[in-house]
């Protein structure tokens, strides 16, 4: 590196915590060693409350866990019922995503997230859990405004509850957005561990490695549905406008895709929160990082896939695999980040009777027996991603 470039840096540096001192109304915020701004307030308290001392042990500690799990753009798309010895789920339909989600099916994935949370959260707080999804169909699912039964936990507690290892992954999972190193591929244990949630035969795991010919369909797909959702003005305006832009934003919502987590550069996130820019530069940028730099530095991308992509039960178990997916690769030191792009356009196209051409072209990957619900990349990063803005207990527990 040139003796400018590294003082350029330098002077970046310290320039971003000048500006960030500007910004930030003369509060100072921490930052990351690269000078990253690190984010922080009180919607980001609910990454430790899930293992406070004062709701140990309780019901809301299994809650506390499932809230910080994945879940589409943050919507956070759940509410929950809380008794002694049950917990029920809902899917909270008014938090949908429109024309993103035709189908709730991304929102019953976010409920399979915190359900897969608090299932092991649950030994850790001295409860067996057992599960019982709600059956039936998403097509038959017409409800939008109103909580619908997902699931229900039934807690029983036991003396000797084994706590599960990937408890303690629960909160430093983060879906990391940035550069992943395309040298150091994940192991063959983590590629065995992956192919095995499917053991139980309700869901498959398939992945595909950098340069295969199914990698090269992969990563068009995600580049041409990234295209397709720009192009389509419904869906780009219901996926922007849960975007949350400035910290007061945050505070208010607690929600929805943040600057801070969206795998920026230094420069460029600081920029981002100085100068507001258009919505056409920002899907620009969206669609760059995805062809320019997401896809062509993962060393692994692979689908989740189910028998029937709108079964309720089907969608909650594929969201159980992935968030135990991601567990585990966080317990591993690996990044993961879903790529939705291509599913969501297969929901799409079924919404407007467009046709089945990218279910049919997502069918090329997973063979007819199966139907891709989940698409992701996976690998390791040089750069630790950044949490998510949550809602309290109160604002997601029905009383
Ligand atoms: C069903 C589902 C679909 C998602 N699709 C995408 C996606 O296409 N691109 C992306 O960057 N993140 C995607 N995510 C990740 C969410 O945006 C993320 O989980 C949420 O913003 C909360 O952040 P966290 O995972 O860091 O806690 C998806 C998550 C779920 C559960």
């Amino acid at each position: 590196m040139s003796q400018f470039a590294s003082n350029r840096r330098d002077i970046l540096r310290a320039g971003g915590a000048t500006l960030f001192l500007a910004f930030a109304g003369g509060k100072l915020r921490a930052a990351d060693a690269a000078g990253r701004p690190l984010p922080e307030g009180d919607a980001y308290a609910p990454w430790t409350l899930w293992n406070d001392p004062s709701i140990r042990n309780t019901p809301l500690a299994l809650v506390a866990a499932g809230v910080i799990a994945a879940n589409p753009h943050d919507t956070q798309p759940w509410l929950f019922a809380v008794g002694d010895d049950t917990i029920e789920i809902y899917a909270d339909a008014s938090r949908n995503l429109g024309a993103m989600d035709a189908c709730l099916r991304e929102l019953h994935l976010g409920l399979g997230c915190a359900i897969e949370n608090m299932l092991t959260a649950a030994g850790a707080n001295g409860y067996a859990a057992q599960l019982e999804t709600a059956p039936g169909s998403l097509i038959d699912l017409t409800e939008r405004n109103q909580p619908v039964l997902a699931a229900r936990l039934r807690l029983k507690r036991i003396a000797a509850a084994a706590p599960d290892p990937r408890a303690a992954a629960i909160p430093l999972r983060h879906t990391n957005r940035y550069a992943y190193d395309p040298a150091r591929a994940p192991t063959a244990e983590w590629r065995d561990f992956a192919r095995a949630l499917g053991a139980d035969g309700e869901v498959k795991v398939l992945l595909f490695d950098a340069g295969s010919p199914q990698r090269r369909l992969f990563d068009a797909a995600v580049v041409e549905a990234t295209e397709a959702i720009i192009a389509d003005k419904p869906m780009i305006a219901d996926s922007d406008r849960w975007f949350r832009d400035s910290a007061r934003e945050i505070d208010v919502h607690r929600d929805g895709p943040t600057l801070d987590a969206a795998g920026l550069s230094t420069f460029t996130l600081i920029f981002a929160h100085l100068f507001s820019v258009s919505a056409e530069t920002s899907h620009k940028a969206w669609l760059d990082q995805t062809r320019d730099v997401q896809l062509p530095t993962a060393p692994v991308a692979g689908l989740i896939a189910v028998r029937d992509r709108y079964d309720r039960p089907g969608a909650i178990a594929a969201g159980r695999a992935w968030q135990r997916l991601h567990l585990d690769a966080t317990l591993r030191g690996m990044a993961l980040q879903p790529l939705n792009q291509p599913i969501e356009m297969i929901d799409r196209e079924r919404q407007t009777g467009a046709g089945a051409t990218w279910a049919r072209r997502i069918a090329g990957l997973t063979g007819d027996d199966w139907q891709a619900t989940f698409s992701f990349r996976a690998g390791f990063s040089s750069t630790t991603a950044s949490p998510s803005p949550r809602r309290r207990l109160r604002d997601v527990v029905r009383s």
